[in-house]
């Protein structure tokens, strides 16, 4: 594959997770989600996930340094290349990245706040593996065992209508400058997160190995 330093943008809920899971098969990237990594450190009450959960619960950004300091060591670390999901999220992230890794390209998935909400409400995720489903395509309602590897499926703490919107609002404010940033380097390619996953998947197979 010719593209190995690889970034996923988007709003909430436009389709990084989904999409990441199988590109990491696919292509043996790092997979290396901000928010996973985050959501782990607060299962295991660490002193980086205490001070997180009360950001993530409201559905604000943790703050640029905790963020950088957590991932960089992860990002030098990742030999065969990597796949960034849900880092950067503001320019300040974007500058200290550029500071110790070049970008391939960044794959922008857009997706409007009204599906966003509708997505997310209806989002559940499982407890052992981590696969990602939704009531309205892929899950009974219900239903609360993980087809993929029979744990336990759990609705995400900020997956509530108001942190949504907040999480939406942030997204505009912090996290969509990027595209211009990105746009300016030349590596951005935007997707439309509206389409089907397998669509979306196929157009990216078709940007990592042109
Ligand atoms: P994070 O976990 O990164 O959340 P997010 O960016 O808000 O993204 P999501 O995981 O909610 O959505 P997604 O795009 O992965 O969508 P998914 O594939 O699941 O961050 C959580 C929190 O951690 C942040 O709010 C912040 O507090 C903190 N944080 C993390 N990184 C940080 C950073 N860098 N700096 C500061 N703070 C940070 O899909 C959503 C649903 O849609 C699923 O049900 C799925 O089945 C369905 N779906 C997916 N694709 C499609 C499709 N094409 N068509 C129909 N349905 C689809």
């Amino acid at each position: 594959m010719a593209r190995t330093h690889v970034v996923l943008l988007g709003p909430p809920g436009a389709g990084k997770g989904t999409q990441a899971k199988q590109i990491v098969d696919k292509y043996g990237l790092t997979h290396l989600s901000t928010g996973d990594i985050l959501r782990d450190e607060v299962a295991r009450a660490t002193d980086l996930g205490k001070t997180a959960k009360e950001f993530m619960n409201r559905g604000d950004l943790v703050p640029d340094q905790l963020i950088i300091d957590m991932i960089r060591g992860r990002i030098e670390a990742a030999d065969a290349g990597f796949l960034l999901d849900g880092f950067p999220r503001t320019t300040a992230q974007a500058e200290a990245l550029g500071r110790f890794a070049t970008i391939d390209v960044v794959l922008n998935i857009g997706l409007a706040r009204d599906e966003v909400v509708r997505r997310l409400t209806s989002r559940r995720v499982c407890k052992g593996c981590g696969e990602i489903y939704n009531l309205t395509f892929n899950l009974a309602e219900g239903e609360t065992t993980c087809a993929k590897c029979g744990g336990e499926l759990y609705q995400r703490d900020d997956d509530k209508t108001d942190v949504i919107a907040n999480r939406y609002d942030i997204y505009e404010r912090s996290t969509a400058p990027l595209i211009d940033y990105y746009k300016r380097q030349g590596v951005l390619r935007t997707l439309d997160g509206l389409a089907g996953s397998e669509k979306v998947f196929s157009e990216i197979i078709d940007i990592l190995t042109a």
